[in-house]
């Protein structure tokens, strides 16, 4: 099972920055998942929250400021002092240094209410084209089908997972129309039947937010792929892996 850092390493480094980057590499981790959005001025920018409060220095909406402005915010210090002058980044420059890390990205794309998932979905698919990222070390996941939707027609040769809070009935359905490779979905409503269904179609499962190291070699008994933690969990082999 694959032990992927959620928004960087998020207990160890602040949130979807290059610290919490740096943080996943010295923990030996292949994967991070982190959150993307659009500035004014559509700058892809790697933030979680709607609003720049919590993870900055910043006030109000991400999307009422341009990236002049956020590029100016510290994103360190209400974490720690250590952190201190700590930036936002650019989804462009995340990207290349987590190339050079040999890190893959789970880029979560994050629409609030008020957003439409077009102009962000064509924004990141024109840095990853500028960019020359590789395919196989991204996954696009989202909440919005939409999203989803336009990422198949803008980069097709990228995987995508259907981000859900509890596995749907008609989650088989969902994921044909959207040609998803992946499910992710939140573990805490997982069960063990769910796990091997979604497996036996020919699927990766995926589950957020594993914090605990039990609930994780659970997880990988039942056959979950890969797990979004904020810790530094152990890889451990799966039961049915483990030498007998
Ligand atoms: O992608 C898994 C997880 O990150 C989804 O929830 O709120 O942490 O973005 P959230
Ligand atoms: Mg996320």
């Amino acid at each position: 099972m694959i032990i992927c850092g959620h928004r960087g390493l998020a207990s160890l480094a602040p949130e979807n920055t290059l610290a919490g980057l740096q943080a996943a590499h010295q923990q030996g981790l292949s994967w991070v998942e982190i959150d993307v959005q659009l500035s004014q001025d559509n700058q892809v920018v790697v933030f979680h929250d709607e609003y720049l409060d919590r993870c900055s220095n910043g006030r109000g909406q991400l999307r009422q400021h341009s990236w002049q402005q956020l590029s100016e915010l510290d994103a360190g210090s209400w974490f720690g002092d250590e952190f201190s002058g700590e930036r936002l980044v650019l989804l462009r420059d995340y990207l290349a240094r987590a190339e050079r890390l040999d890190i893959k990205v789970n880029i979560e794309l994050k629409l609030y209410p008020e957003d439409s998932a077009a102009p962000l979905c064509q924004q990141v698919s024109r840095v990853i084209t500028e960019g020359k990222f590789m395919p196989d070390s991204l996954l696009f996941s989202s909440f919005d089908p939409i999203a989803l939707a336009h990422m198949q027609s803008l980069q097709p040769g990228i995987a995508r997972a259907l981000l859900v809070e509890r596995i749907p009935d008609d989650w088989q359905l969902q994921l044909q129309r959207l040609d998803c490779r992946a499910l992710n979905c939140n573990h805490r409503h997982l069960t063990d039947t769910q796990a091997r269904a979604v497996s036996a179609a020919g699927y990766q499962l995926n589950c957020y937010t594993v914090n605990q190291q039990h609930k994780a070699d659970t997880l990988a008994d039942w056959g979950v792929n890969m797990v979004f933690t904020d810790v530094a969990l152990k890889q451990t082999p799966s039961a049915r892996n483990r030498a007998p």
